[in-house]
């Protein structure tokens, strides 16, 4: 029998691209999201890819009488992963309550209900922000957890906390807390990517929409950190990549690991220059840029140290920033308007 997985946010960018890795594992996800970043037609354009339509119920993962109903259609769960959450940073600055509601609610819910239909297995999608201003790179999964600067952040350091003290009182229960680095990409056939609203905060997204003509150009936030080309260095991860990477992870439980914590990144760093001219070559296009001051809260540097993933899980990133590039034109061009 195929092993059933639970894929909350199972519709948004990671988790679509997630359950596609899933069903072509030989897996069979069940999603539920509220849709409230994403879009329902998501789902048939994962039937489009892989040939299967997967579960889907339209739920919010805090309305517990809902989500408990879930949990009683859907039989046999191996496992969770558990993507469903508000993500961005400088919204949750100015709607902390939203935030620590939505993220830690939802969390609460879905292990109080694993606890009481016996389901034993979660994987977290926490992110590199726990880690807050490093103090050396690359980041290794043994440096310091440290208070985030933002309610986005700590949503994420609180849940790791969450789910750690719940495996001190359940022993039974395993834990896989995967730090994302920066997952950027789309799927190849271009039929999935990431489908901001409003103005993207993020630099692929934002890139691709100067690429396409929808922004005039791209504000490079600072040349004066001390990198190479002075811009900022981050560890760019295509989305497909950390897919497999949650494939790998739950392999894992297998084990019975307890809880365990990996880095998802290439291991390499990039600079905002680099992805410009990385996405100018790979497409073909030119992308205007001006140098603007430095955005408020951001770091220099921030990589990855993978190894931990590779020895244990046996997984690692294969795909670069050219076929990330390529993959996120080609899905602007085809969604110039998102998913709908
Ligand atoms: P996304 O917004 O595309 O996906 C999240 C999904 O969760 C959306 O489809 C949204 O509708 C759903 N959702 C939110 N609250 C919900 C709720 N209460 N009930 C049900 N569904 C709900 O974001 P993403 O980029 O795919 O991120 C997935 C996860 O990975 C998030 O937890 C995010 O914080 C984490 N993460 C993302 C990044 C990144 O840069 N994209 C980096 C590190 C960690
Ligand atoms: N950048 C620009 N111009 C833009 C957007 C971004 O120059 O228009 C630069 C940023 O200054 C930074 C780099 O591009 O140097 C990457 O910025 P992103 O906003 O794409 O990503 P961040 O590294 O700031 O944020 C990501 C995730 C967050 C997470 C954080 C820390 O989006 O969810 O990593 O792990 F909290």
């Amino acid at each position: 029998m195929k092993k059933r997985i639970l894929v909350t946010g199972g519709t948004g960018f990671i988790g679509s691209e997630t359950v596609i890795a899933l069903i072509e594992n030989g897996y069979e996800p069940v999603i539920v999201d509220n849709l409230c970043n994403s879009k329902e037609a998501v789902v048939g354009r994962i039937e489009t890819i892989t040939g299967v339509r997967p579960i889907f119920h339209p739920v919010d993962c805090c309305d517990k009488a809902a989500f408990r109903k879930v949990f009683e259609e859907e039989k046999d769960l191996y496992g969770v992963i558990h993507f469903a959450g508000l993500k961005a940073v400088g919204e949750s600055v100015s709607k902390p309550i939203e935030y620590y509601s939505n993220n830690l609610v939802s969390t609460l819910n879905l292990l109080d209900l694993m606890r009481e239909f016996d389901v034993r297995n979660i994987i977290f999608s926490s992110s590199a922000t726990v880690y807050g201003v490093p103090e050396r790179v690359p980041l290794k999964e043994t440096d310091p957890v440290q208070s985030a600067t933002n309610p986005y952040g700590e949503t994420k350091v609180m849940i790791e906390r969450i789910l750690e003290d719940t495996h001190k009182a359940w022993k039974d229960l395993n834990v896989v807390l995967l730090r994302y680095f920066n997952p950027i990409g789309a799927h190849p056939s271009g039929l999935l990517g990431e489908d901001p609203n409003g103005i993207p905060n993020n630099l692929l997204p934002y890139v691709s929409q100067v690429a396409i003509g929808k922004l005039k150009f791209l504000s490079v936030y600072g040349d004066d950190y001390p990198t190479p080309d002075g811009t900022g260095i981050r560890d760019y991860i295509h989305v497909c990549d950390l897919a497999e990477g949650h494939v790998a992870a739950i392999r894992k439980l297998a084990d019975n690991p307890g809880v365990v914590v990996y880095n998802l990144g290439t291991g390499k760093g990039t600079s905002v220059l680099e992805i410009v001219h990385a996405f100018e070559e790979a497409n073909g296009v030119k992308i205007p840029y001006q140098i603007e001051a430095r955005r408020a809260g951001d770091v220099a540097e921030n990589y990855a140290n993978c190894d931990k993933a590779f020895e244990e899980l046996g997984w690692k990133a294969r795909r670069n920033v050219l076929d990330a590039c390529k993959d996120a034109y080609r899905f602007q061009k085809m969604n110039p308007n998102g998913i709908q």
